[in-house]
């Protein structure tokens, strides 16, 4: 049996979770591949007997590279895949609208999973939340997803079709359910920060075209090009060594205690379903040191 897993990962907390599924598939079939998005271009998918597909949550759905690889793939019909996803304090419908747009490819969504991860956004505090996560034994339980697709792939594939089991909305407040079409590809562009690179302040290192999975940044333009395309994920401005990533963050810092309000509802569930815990205490949270201001400190100390 063949098996692959294609992730996208910035920050390592979906790498973690491939990892953990690889090495229960592999405990099953002897092997599993995994592969980064960016390598996963024209891939044979039709010849593998299962097909695992994991990214952030961004914005409550997966981020638009993610969805621009499943819009690219051939018709898969009848082939097994999963998803699974790491997100921050509410992962909205990310696993949905993965497994909707793969089921227009013809492909049988079989399962799911997902965990919790730290989050890295400019314009909210860290620590957060959610920091601290994932944690090991939500990563163990990845493994025994693993194990689990595996075993109910071949089932499927002999005809139990009762063992398919494709993520649903269930636990995933309106709100964010609303989020996948009010922050739509069309919509970002508007109410996303305008980045600039400041060219006094760069020093050409190149940190953030490499970082950047849509290369949307060209330094050596003149002037510089950045968010051309663009995904929103931030990585450019966050690994900036010398804060030179410009943009007005105060729309979006304003809104933080607002998000961060209905973000502990949903932790606060989950806490009682016990798919959720606080490493950190909530009440610690300081929404008047954003990262990006956290980040401008640490230059200049
Ligand atoms: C631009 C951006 C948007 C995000 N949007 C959400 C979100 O809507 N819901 C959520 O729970 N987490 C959100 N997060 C947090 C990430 O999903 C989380 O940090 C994830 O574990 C990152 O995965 P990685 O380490 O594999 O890159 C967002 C993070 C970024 C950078
Ligand atoms: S990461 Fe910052 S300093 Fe490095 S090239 Fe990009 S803008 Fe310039
Ligand atoms: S330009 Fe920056 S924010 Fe946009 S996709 Fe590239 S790294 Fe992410």
């Amino acid at each position: 049996m063949k098996a692959v897993i294609v992730v996208f990962s910035q920050t390592g907390n979906t790498l973690k979770l491939a990892e953990r599924i690889q090495e229960g598939i592999a405990a099953e079939w002897s092997e599993c591949e995994l592969v980064a998005l960016e390598k996963a271009d024209g891939m044979d998918f039709a010849s593998y007997d299962l097909v695992g597909l994991g990214c952030p949550s961004f914005y409550c759905k997966e981020p638009f590279n993610v969805t621009d690889f499943i819009e690219a793939l051939p018709r898969l019909d009848g082939k097994n895949w999963f998803v699974f996803a790491s997100h921050g304090c509410e992962m909205g419908p990310v696993l949905v609208s993965m497994a909707e747009k793969l089921a227009e490819k013809g492909v049988t969504v079989i399962g799911s999973t997902h965990v919790y991860g730290d989050a890295f956004l400019p314009f909210y505090p860290h620590p957060t939340y959610t920091t601290g996560h994932p944690l090991e034994k939500d990563l163990d339980q990845a493994c025994e997803f693993g194990k689990t697709m595996a075993k109910n792939s071949v089932a499927i594939a002999s005809g139990q079709k009762e063992l398919i089991d494709p993520p649903t909305l269930e636990h995933i407040p309106d709100w964010a359910q609303k989020d996948r079409v009010n922050l739509s590809r069309e919509i970002m562009p508007k109410i996303m920060p305008k980045f600039t690179i400041n060219q006094d302040e760069c020093i050409q290192c190149g940190l953030c075209e490499d970082q950047c999975p849509v290369d949307g940044i060209d330094i050596s333009a003149d002037p510089p090009k950045i968010q051309e395309p663009c995904i929103y994920c931030f990585m450019c401005a966050k690994s900036c060594p010398e804060c030179a990533i410009e943009a007005d963050w105060s729309g979006l810092v304003k809104m933080a205690p607002g998000n961060y309000a209905r973000y502990l509802v949903s932790l606060k569930a989950a806490e009682a379903r016990g798919d959720f815990q606080f490493m950190v205490d909530p009440d610690s949270i300081n929404f008047d040191d954003p990262m990006h201001v956290q980040q401008a400190r640490k230059k200049n100390s």
